[in-house]
Formats: structure tokens, sequence, C-alpha cells
């Protein structure tokens, strides 16, 4: 199984975001074999977008989420909020929230609140362009990987999605290689079967980073790429269904 993400940030406000998701809707429409396809607006479009696609194949992410049930955490939104909302997906420790907000260990309880919520979450790690020119990425990887993996208990049909995002490709049209992205996920796989085997069966891992309709397909085609989590392109119609198309293609080709 393929898996596209869209996550929309911030660049969207409600009545962009139900126009988009219309879009999605269309983009699938009479494909034999869709990919999991998840669209991530912001808070304040989650309820209008769910009752676009409510009863589809699509599915609503959120874009991030706080670790505790409730209580006196003023701006904050738990897990089963979101729930709530009908969302089944959340993205935990964005490159853009570590950037600013948050830490490895709170990326961590985030993952926990959003399994134990009964949400899937989907965890971004990587490198930036100095980690990269230092050539410790896996040591970064690794650092984020174990601070977001090991408060899971994951159980019964829990899934973790780890998206390999490394931050330099991100926002900048220069997306790693599908090699590059293809070591790297080799790496987070083996890391996560070594030192996290219960997960191992659960845990997909995505590709982000300037994908975008032309690219798409040759990230999608490679096997250690279970699919993609797209920025930019997945506020353009035209180039997410581009993306979408890409992997309609890539499941009817190789029946996966
Ligand atoms: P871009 O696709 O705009 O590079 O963003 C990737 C991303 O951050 C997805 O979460």
């Amino acid at each position: 199984m393929k898996t596209v993400i869209g996550n929309w940030k911030m660049n969207v406000g409600t009545r962009e975001s139900v126009a988009l998701a219309r879009g999605v809707l269309l983009a699938l429409r009479g494909k034999k074999a869709i990919p999991e396809t998840v669209v991530c607006p912001p808070f304040t479009a989650l309820a209008e977008v769910r009752k676009i696609v409510a009863r589809t194949h699509v599915a609503l992410g959120a874009q991030d989420l706080f670790w505790e049930d409730s209580g006196a955490y003023t701006g904050e939104i738990s897990a089963r909020m979101l729930a709530e909302h009908g969302v089944s997906h959340v993205i935990v420790g964005h490159s853009e929230r570590r950037a600013l907000f948050e830490t490895d260990e709170m990326a961590g309880k985030k993952a926990a609140a959003a399994l134990v919520a009964g949400l899937t979450p989907v965890i971004c790690v990587g490198e930036t362009a100095v980690e990269r020119k230092a050539e410790s990425q896996a040591v970064v990887v690794k650092r984020q990987l174990v601070a977001a993996l090991s408060p899971l208990k994951a159980k019964g049909k829990d899934r973790v999605l780890v998206a390999y995002e490394p931050v330099w490709a991100i926002g900048t049209g220069e997306p790693a290689t599908p090699n590059d992205a293809v070591a790297m996920h080799a790496f987070i796989r083996g890391f996560i079967a070594e030192s996290f085997p219960s997960l191992t069966k659960r845990a997909q891992v995505l590709y982000g980073g300037s994908v975008d309709g032309t690219n798409a397909y040759a990230f999608l085609r490679e096997k250690e790429v279970d699919g993609v989590l797209v920025g930019g392109a997945s506020v353009k119609m035209k180039e997410f269904g581009d993306v979408l198309s890409a992997a309609c293609e890539v499941i009817e080709k190789q029946g996966v």
C-alpha cells in the first residue's frame, strides 16, 4: 500500500481547504487503484473538510496535537478532541515545529498520546543541511526515532507512519534524490526492526521534501518508499492531482 499525505500547513483558510478537499476527491474519481490518501488542513478547517471527505476513501489528518487529554492548557488541542472531529492521522514533530516550538521528547509524548486516542501518528524525522554536510544524518534521525518511538505502546490495529523529511529539502524545490531517500528509509526500517521490534510490522516510512507532480513517481516506485508527505504541492490542486495519479499508476503497475 502506498500512502499520500497532503500537509496544507498554515497556507489555506477554510474556504480554500474545502475546495482542495473537493479537488482531491475529483482527482481520485474513477481510478481503479488508489493510495491511502490523507489531507491535513489547519485546525480551523477540520470540521468543514470532514463534511467533504466523510464516507470517502480520503482520511482526515491534523498537523499537531498536545499530549494531555484535557485541562488548563490554553491554546492546545488534545488527541481526543481531534478524534471527536473525525481525525484519523496526526503529524508529529514536523521540522517546522521542532525549529520553533518543540523538542524530540515532546514529539514522543505526542506520538504516544495519538496512539492512545486511536489516531495514527505521522512522525517526522530528518536532518538539517549542516547535519547532512557533517554526514551525521543517521545519528540525528536515530536520536529523533528513539525519542519518538520509546514512549509508544502500540497494540491491536495501531499503526505508526514515519516520514523522513530532510530539512534541507523542505520547501526548497530541491528534493533528496530517490537514492538518498531509499538509503535513509532502509536505515530507518533497519533501526526500527533492531530497536523496536514490536513496531516493525506497524511502521511505514514515507518521504517528504519538495515532492511534486513531476518527481512523485520516482519516489513512489521505490519499494522502500511507502508513500509521500507533500507540503507546497499539496495546496496546488493540479500538482497534487499529479502526485495522486503517480501513486495510482505505481499501485496499478506494481500491484501494491
Ligand atoms: P514541501 O513539500 O513544501 O517541501 O514540504 C514538505 C513538508 O514539510 C511536508 O510535511
